[in-house]
C-alpha cells in the first residue's frame, strides 16, 4: 500500500552540526545544536530520522531527512520532501524568483490563494525558470518590517516548492526533491537521505533574513579555498572570441588586462578536442594543439609572465555525438532504448550516475588540472536533462536516475576539491541555471546569467541577493553595445553594476579606448581597496528597480565605520521630482565623510536621504564611500 504512519519514538539532542553522506550541507562547529527525532512506521518497517540543525546567532534553522527500510522486503519511496512547515495563518505572500535563460530570478510576489502554488524545475538541474528558494511573508512585509519566512533547498536538482492555503485557512509550506519521476527503492537494511532544507525567520523585513542567509552561507555553507583572502579580479575570454581563439589571441587578451590590476585569465570554452563550435569535442578533456601548440605548458608560463594566474573552462557531464568519448561509449549518454535523442545544445548528457563513467570524466579532468599551474575551474552546463534513461539500471529503478545524476556530479566536485584544494571552482550552468545552495557548497561563486548587460543584470542580482551573498553572485564588466540587448551602458556604470557581484571583465580590452583603459584601471583598484566591505560587508537593497527609476544598493561594514552606496539610474524622464537616498545599516549617531569630501551625520542619511543626482544622460551611476569620522 501507499500508507506510512510514522509515529514519535524517541529524540537525541546534541551540540554540533550533522552532516550528509554524498549531499551537501551547512556545517561548523559547537556553535550548532543537532536535534534528531526518530520516527517509525511499524506494518511497513521504515524508520525515519529527522535532522534538524539549529544556528542561534543567525535564526537559521536546518532540516534533513533519512529513511531506513528496517524490515525484509524492498520498500520504494515515492516522494521524501526535505521540509514541511505548517503556519498557524492563511494570509500570507508567496515570493519566488523565476525567469528564463538571460533573465533569470525576477521576483514574483502574490498572496496565496485557498489551494497549492508552486514553483518546480524537472530539468535535473535547479534551472533557470524557478529558484529553489522561496519566502513566505505577512502582506504588508517589505525590506525593513514584517514577518517573513525565507526557505532554500540545498539541491541542484529537480525540485518542488509549494506552498498551500488549506480549508483551514492554515499554511503549509512544502520544500524538497520533485516527486516527478522520482521512485526510489530501498533493499532491506538500506537507507536515502533527502538533501538538506535551511529556514530563515526575520521579524523586521527581507533586509534582514537576506543578511542572515548572506552571512551563514558565506561561513557555514561555502568551501572557499580563498576564505579570508581575496578572490581574484579576473578576465574571461568568452564574448571576445567564442570558440575562434589560438594562443597568441588569448596572449594578446591577457596583456591588455595585467596592467590595468586584473589578476586571473580564464580560457573559456574551447580549447580541447575538436572544438570549433558547440557541435563537437565534448567528453575529449585533451588540448587541441592545433590551438594551443605546446599545449598548457606552453600557454601557462605566458600568462604566468604576465603575472596573472590561469583558469579553464569545462563542462563535465556532457558530451557530443562528434567526439571519441562517444564513439567509444555511446551507452554512456544518457537516452531511452528505442527513441531519437531530444539533443540540447547540440548535445548529449552523461550518465553520471556510472561510477565508471564519473571516474573516466574526472580522471581525464584531473590530469589536466595537474598538469599545470591551475588556479580557478569555471565548472559549466549547458542543457537540461532530458532522456532520462541510463543503460545501467533496471527498468523498475529509472526512478532514481535525476537524483543519482545529481549524486554523481556531487561527487566529482567533491573530489576536485579533495584533490586540488587550492582552485577556485566558479560554477555555471548556461548562466544561472544552477543557482543554488548546493552548488555553492562547492563553488563558492556562480556565473550569474549569461545576460551581462548591465541593466537587465539590476533585476537579475537583485532578485539573487534576496538569498545569495555578492561574494557569490559571478558579475564581468562585457563590451558594449552588449550582444544580447544592443544597449551601450558607459564603463563607469558597467563597473558599478560588476562590483554587486564577484567582479572581472569578459570583453577583448585591446579594442576600448585609452580613458577606459584609465576607468577600468581606477575601477580595478578601488574594487581591490574596498574588497571586505564590498564582498564582505552587510547588504542593503535601497530600491526595487521594478518600481523605481534607479536601482541602489548599499555595503555597510560590520562595524559601521564603512558603507558603500551604489546607484544606477535606468529611466529618466523631464522635469524628474527631487528624490532622496535614505541609507540603512549606519551608526546613527556616527558623522560620515562622503568621497572624502563633505561629513554627513549618520542619522540625517538614513532620515531624510541624500539627495539623488538628476540623470542627464541614460544609464549614469554613482558611488558613495562614507568613513566614519
Ligand atoms: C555558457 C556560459 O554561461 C558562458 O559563459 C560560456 O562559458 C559558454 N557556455 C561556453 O560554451
Amino acid at each position: 500500500s501507499r500508507l506510512a504512519d510514522l509515529r514519535y519514538t524517541g529524540y537525541e539532542l546534541k551540540k554540533g552540526k550533522y552532516s550528509l553522506p554524498g549531499l551537501p550541507a551547512f556545517h561548523g562547529g559547537e556553535e550548532w545544536e543537532t536535534l534528531v527525532i526518530h520516527l517509525a512506521d511499524s506494518t511497513c518497517k521504515a524508520s525515519v530520522k529527522l535532522y534538524y540543525g539549529v544556528l542561534e546567532d543567525r535564526d537559521l534553522i536546518t532540516r534533513a531527512v533519512q529513511v531506513v527500510n528496517e524490515g525484509s522486503r524492498p520498500l520504494r519511496l515515492r516522494r521524501c520532501a526535505s521540509l514541511c512547515l505548517d503556519f498557524q495563518r492563511g494570509d500570507m505572500d508567496f515570493i519566488t524568483f523565476n525567469g528564463c535563460h538571460a533573465q533569470e530570478r525576477n521576483l514574483d510576489r502574490a498572496p496565496l490563494r485557498q489551494g497549492v502554488q508552486s514553483v518546480e524545475s524537472v530539468r535535473g538541474t535547479s534551472s533557470h525558470h524557478h529558484n529553489p528558494f522561496v519566502i513566505l511573508c505577512e502582506h504588508s512585509a517589505n525590506e525593513d518590517c514584517g514577518v517573513c519566512y525565507g526557505a532554500m533547498l540545498v539541491y541542484s536538482g529537480s525540485f518542488l516548492a509549494a506552498a498551500e492555503r488549506t480549508q483551514l485557512e492554515n499554511n503549509r509550506l512544502l520544500l524538497g526533491l520533485n516527486p516527478y519521476h522520482f521512485c526510489w527503492t530501498l533493499e532491506p537494511g538500506q537507507s536515502f537521505t533527502a538533501p538538506e532544507a535551511a529556514l530563515v525567520c526575520s521579524p523586521n523585513g527581507f533586509g534582514q533574513m537576506s543578511r542572515q542567509f548572506h552571512r551563514a552561507i558565506r561561513e557555514n555553507l561555502i568551501h572557499d579555498p580563498c576564505q579570508g583572502k581575496r578572490r581574484p579580479v579576473l578576465i574571461n575570454n568568452w564574448e571576445a572570441t567564442e570558440f575562434d581563439f589560438d594562443a597568441d589571441k588569448l596572449v594578446r587578451i591577457a596583456q591588455a588586462a595585467a596592467p590595468l590590476g586584473i589578476e586571473l585569465f580564464v580560457m573559456d570554452d574551447g580549447w580541447f578536442g575538436v572544438r570549433n563550435s558547440d557541435r563537437s569535442g565534448l567528453g575529449d578533456w585533451s588540448v587541441n594543439e592545433k590551438k594551443l601548440p605546446g599545449g598548457l605548458e606552453a600557454l601557462v608560463p605566458r600568462i604566468r609572465e604576465l603575472g596573472m594566474s590561469f583558469g579553464i573552462w569545462i563542462e563535465p557531464e556532457m558530451v557530443s555525438e562528434d567526439s571519441d568519448l562517444y564513439r567509444a561509449h555511446p551507452d554512456w549518454a544518457l537516452g531511452a532504448p528505442n527513441r531519437p535523442f531530444a539533443r540540447g545544445r547540440n548535445q548529449l548528457v552523461l550518465d553520471f550516475s556510472r561510477k565508471e563513467v564519473r571516474d573516466h570524466v574526472y580522471g581525464a579532468i584531473k590530469q589536466v588540472l595537474g598538469s599545470t599551474c591551475i588556479s580557478y575551474v569555471k565548472w559549466d552546463m549547458n542543457r537540461s536533462l532530458t532522456d532520462v534513461w541510463s543503460a545501467a539500471l533496471p527498468a523498475s529503478r529509472q526512478g532514481e536516475l535525476f537524483h543519482r545524476f545529481v549524486l554523481g556530479v556531487y561527487d566529482i566536485l567533491d573530489r576536485m576539491c579533495r584533490d586540488f584544494p587550492h582552485i577556485l571552482i566558479e560554477g555555471c550552468c548556461g548562466g544561472g541555471g544552477r543557482f543554488d545552495a548546493g552548488m555553492l557548497y562547492y563553488t563558492p561563486q556562480i556565473w550569474c546569467s549569461d545576460n551581462p548587460d548591465a541593466i537587465d543584470r539590476l533585476r537579475i542580482q537583485y532578485g539573487t541577493s534576496f538569498c545569495y551573498p555578492i561574494s557569490a553572485m559571478g558579475a564581468h564588466v562585457s563590451a558594449v553595445p552588449n550582444q544580447q540587448t544592443g544597449r551601450s551602458v558607459s564603463v563607469e556604470t558597467r563597473g558599478v553594476v560588476a562590483m554587486a557581484g564577484t567582479f572581472g571583465y569578459e570583453m577583448d580590452l585591446n579594442y576600448t579606448t585609452q580613458e577606459e583603459r584609465e576607468t577600468i584601471k581606477k575601477q580595478v583598484a578601488f574594487f581591490k581597496e574596498h574588497y571586505d566591505l564590498i564582498q564582505r560587508g552587510d547588504y542593503y537593497r535601497l530600491s526595487d528597480p521594478f518600481a523605481a527609476p534607479f536601482t541602489a544598493w548599499e555595503q555597510v561594514s560590520p562595524d559601521r565605520r564603512e558603507a558603500l552606496v551604489s546607484l544606477v539610474s535606468h529611466a529618466n524622464h523631464a522635469a524628474a521630482p527631487f528624490r532622496t537616498l535614505r541609507l540603512k545599516g549606519l551608526d546613527p549617531e556616527a558623522q560620515y565623510r562622503v568621497n572624502g569630501g563633505e561629513v554627513w551625520p549618520g542619522d540625517v542619511l538614513m532620515t531624510a536621504g541624500w539627495p539623488v543626482p538628476i540623470p542627464t544622460g541614460d544609464y549614469q551611476s554613482a558611488q558613495l564611500y562614507l568613513r566614519a569620522e
